[in-house]
């Protein structure tokens, strides 16, 4: 075969030399035909859309035609010629086809319409559908978006451990991280598991958050972010949570909590316009095939601004919904944590538009939250979404040595796995406040795809670590 540049889909889509000599590689999403023609549609993952292929029966070798199957991988020579009927303006009239991988008939994605529980069982093979296709090359370009973001507001991308002795969260839902032989694991005279002996000399986890290696950070650097997978060892089979994730965790000195809700917003407005903007046929076909308000709802976000509103109002119009006959499947008071259910209420039904409450009672909090005054609520942020809930959870954090080590003693945390964090608040503390953005809840939103599984290539969910 004669050898010719390789010419991806998406380029090629866009092209008007007709007569030009083209070569395309890719894999056959469908063929038909008759005793004349063959057209075989193909696709390189550049782009949603097809190429497709006609090739003059007469021309080429029977045998070929034949294996040329859904799922084959094909490089074709060709010329680039008008087209009227394949839904694209251009197609490629086949001169040369060489198969460089043929499909057996065992191919799991022979059919269109498969369901998105069965393509989760071959997640090894979905990317290849036009769906994940789609949703992928959108998770690529909200990573590209994030960095853009942050770089361009003079933000350091700061890489912090995955492997840690400390409990961010203080929620203890951390994976061990241990080379010790857990068949025969030595232990001290009191009973108690002797750590000495593995790794790292003692207990450590996978992470469940980047921000106290981030804190070290902004209160050096002024402003950082993270991006990086996250672990957490809850047990909740649930559409949005996921054991491995994604998170982004903007951080940043002397900033309030009021300067914090204001980065969150324009954060997401900026994710969200860049994906109507640079991944509109994704974004088009995800609308037109899983969730016709999808793009309406993306629109939506970008229009007005996000509703600011403290926890204690937020339960006050939930107890007012409940008095006018609203039924929610857990009870509502202060002091509770919001269920989605409540999330959802508040964003969908009350305001139609992205809540941020803030000021959360302490008590459902973690430790390093800054303290009010009423000595009941943190400074917390939670940024409630359509759809979703909570998208990001965030907040000013305590800057004061005394404050955070009361807190510190009265939730029992173990002040030997803390020492160096509290040398920030030793030396020159500062105000300072952060977020974390769930990179695969903004995806969520972004896609329209109702199962956080759907937007990671291969998810780790409880009793699920294939592939
Ligand atoms: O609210 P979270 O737990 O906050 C933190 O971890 C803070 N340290 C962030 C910070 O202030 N730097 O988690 C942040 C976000 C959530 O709002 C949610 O979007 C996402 O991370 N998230 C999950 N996403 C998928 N699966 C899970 N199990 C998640 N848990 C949290
Ligand atoms: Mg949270």
């Amino acid at each position: 075969m004669e050898r010719i540049a390789r010419t991806r889909i998406s380029d090629l889509l866009k092209r008007e030399d007709f007569g030009s000599t083209i070569n395309v590689k890719g894999w056959v999403r469908t063929k038909r035909g008759s005793k004349q023609v063959t057209f075989i549609a193909i696709n390189d993952g550049s782009t949603i859309h097809n190429i497709q292929i006609v090739a003059d029966v007469a021309n080429f070798d029977e045998e070929l035609l034949k294996s040329i199957t859904t799922g084959a991988c094909l490089s074709v020579n060709g010329t680039l010629a008008e087209s009227v009927g394949s839904g694209q303006h251009v197609e490629l009239q086949a001169r040369e086809i060489e198969i460089l991988g043929t499909c057996g008939n065992d191919y799991p994605l022979q059919k269109k319409g498969h369901s998105l529980e069965f393509l989760r069982e071959v997640a090894h093979l979905r990317p290849r559908t036009n769906t994940f296709g789609a949703v992928f090359r959108i998770r690529h370009n909200m990573a590209i978006a994030i960095h853009q973001f942050f770089h361009e507001r003079g933000f350091y991308y700061f890489h912090t451990p995955l492997i840690t002795a400390s409990d961010c969260e203080g929620a203890g839902q951390m994976f061990q991280v241990t080379t010790l032989d857990l068949n025969d694991v030595k232990r001290k005279d009191d009973g108690s598991i002797d750590y000495s002996a593995d790794f790292f000399g003692k207990p450590t986890s996978l992470t469940v958050s980047g921000q106290l290696e981030g804190e070290l950070a902004a209160t050096a650097l002024g402003a950082i972010y993270t991006f990086g997978p996250t672990f957490r060892a809850e047990n909740s089979n649930t559409p949005r949570h996921l054991a491995e994730f994604w998170m982004i965790e903007p951080e940043v000195a002397f900033n309030d909590i009021e300067d914090n809700m204001a980065l969150a917003e324009d954060f997401i407005k900026h994710c969200v316009r860049w994906a109507l903007d640079k991944c509109y046929d994704d974004v088009k076909f995800l609308n037109d095939m899983f969730d016709k308000g999808l793009i309406e709802r993306l629109k939506g976000v970008l229009d007005g601004e996000f509703v600011r509103l403290k926890y204690t109002d937020g339960i006050k119009i939930l107890e007012q919904a409940v008095a006018d006959g609203h039924k929610f499947e857990f009870p509502v008071f202060w002091g509770m944590d919001l269920a989605s259910e409540h999330e959802r209420f508040l964003v969908e039904d009350h305001f139609k538009r992205p809540v941020i409450l803030t000021d959360y009672p302490k008590e459902i909090k973690a430790f390093y939250m800054k303290q009010n005054d009423d000595g009941k609520t943190v400074r917390a942020m939670d940024v409630l979404f359509p759809k979703i809930g909570e998208i990001i959870g965030g907040s000013e954090r305590e800057a004061d040595y005394d404050k955070l080590m009361t807190r510190i003693k009265e939730l029992g945390i173990p002040m030997k796995d803390m020492w160096w964090y509290l040398d920030t608040r030793r030396f020159g503390s500062c105000p300072h406040s952060g977020f974390g953005l769930g990179f695969e809840r903004l995806l969520l939103f972004v896609t329209g795809m109702s199962n956080i599984r759907d937007v990671i290539p291969f998810p780790r969910t409880p009793n699920n670590a294939e592939f």
